[in-house]
């Protein structure tokens, strides 16, 4: 059975297409390139020995998306990374992301429906919980009004999901609620390569410590948190892709309990912005230029994963902890400069 993998050569895509052909599953990718780039095919192959299948796609193209299937019949499972992700953007053309995020994906999942069987993995996020009311976040905490079109195409996106599987009883669904990924491949060949200024905070970081940027903004340190600057849980992309593969093998054994499951995959601690800096700082050996500025509108002050279901029912975990992830940035931050300059 052959993966189809969309948005295969970003960030996340790229280190699970890694992990799916460790595990000897043919892969074949989708990617627009609209925020990739070719070179991590190479970076595929130098650390898997193969190079995944792959085309070049818009997915809002219906008719391609059709074609597609229906030349490739053997693929029966995706995993559905394309999309839009930049916050700030989704604000200014919202339509564009219900569009990217949302039209894709009931083209993919309409031919999915026709098929005997079918395995779906989903991207979803912890932006669906908002400011939780009770940390560490289990999966049945309440989905808040979602703050930006990009949060919103992830709230819709899990209920048309959850709709489609109501009647296709051959689609097998799982969405998957990210945490904060960070960290690089320990290969650095494959890595986060942001277009233009980062908005997230580790590739800010590296980015600064590289000398790109002058100095990191600490968005506000007068939250009720323990050093004052908000809580996240920062998970090492490895170690979320590892998750994806188990996550689809456990839809092809036919182990899932009902036809659509939600995880979140987080490490289940929480580390403070500050607590990242001192992190990167030791294991980088540098000190980071950083100042205290105004809070960020729209973030929340402290998400962290409760992880006893992805434990437990899922059989993941996470095996890399901040110092590890950070180390890995850093190296790939310091890979990538080189070959650019
Ligand atoms: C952000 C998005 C979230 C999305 C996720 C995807 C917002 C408000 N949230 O999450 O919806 O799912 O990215 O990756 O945009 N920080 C700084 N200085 C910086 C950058 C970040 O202090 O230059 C702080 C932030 O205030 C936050 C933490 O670092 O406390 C993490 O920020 P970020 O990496 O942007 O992730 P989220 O805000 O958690």
């Amino acid at each position: 059975m052959k993966i189809l993998v969309t948005g295969g050569l970003g960030f996340i895509g790229s280190h699970t297409v890694v992990e799916l052909q460790n595990r000897g599953f043919e892969v074949i990718v989708i990617d627009d390139l609209s925020n990739s780039s070719l070179d991590v095919l190479d970076g595929i192959e130098k650390i898997t020995g193969q190079r995944p299948g792959f085309v070049k796609m818009d997915l809002r193209d219906k008719v391609k998306v059709h074609e597609f299937f229906k030349s490739n019949p053997a693929v029966e499972g995706v995993i559905h990374f394309a999309a839009s992700k930049a916050v700030g953007e989704s604000v200014k053309d919202p339509l564009l992301y219900y569009e990217n995020n949302l039209a894709t994906l009931v083209y993919i999942l309409k031919e999915l429906s026709r098929k005997q069987k079918s395995y779906f993995i989903f991207s979803s996020s912890c932006t669906v919980y908002g400011q939780a009311d009770q940390l560490p976040i289990t999966e049945g905490a309440a989905v808040k009004p979602a703050e930006s079109p990009y949060g919103n195409t992830k709230q819709i996106g899990e209920e048309i999901i959850v709709d489609a599987c109501k009647v296709y009883e051959n689609l097998q669904a799982i969405a998957l609620r990210y945490f904060n990924p960070i960290g690089a491949h320990e290969s650095a060949e494959i890595g986060e390569l942001p277009l233009g200024v980062p908005q997230n905070l580790v590739p800010f970081i590296t980015q600064t410590a590289v000398g790109l940027r002058d100095e990191l903004s600490v968005f506000g340190n007068d939250y009720p948190t323990r050093d004052g600057t908000c809580v996240r849980d920062y998970i090492h992309v490895v170690d979320l892709a590892k998750a994806h593969v188990i996550a689809l093998q456990r839809l092809m054994d036919g182990k899932n309990s009902e036809n659509f499951e939600i995880f979140n995959l987080g490490t289940g601690k929480g580390s403070s912005v500050l607590e990242v800096i001192k992190s990167f700082e030791k294991v980088s050996g540098k000190e980071l230029n950083y100042k205290i500025v105004d809070r960020r509108p729209g973030d929340v002050v402290a998400a962290y994963a409760d992880t006893e279901k992805a434990n437990d029912v899922l059989g993941w975990r996470a095996e890399l902890d901040l110092d590890d992830a950070l180390a890995s940035a850093w190296k790939w931050e310091q890979k990538v400069r080189q070959v650019k300059d």
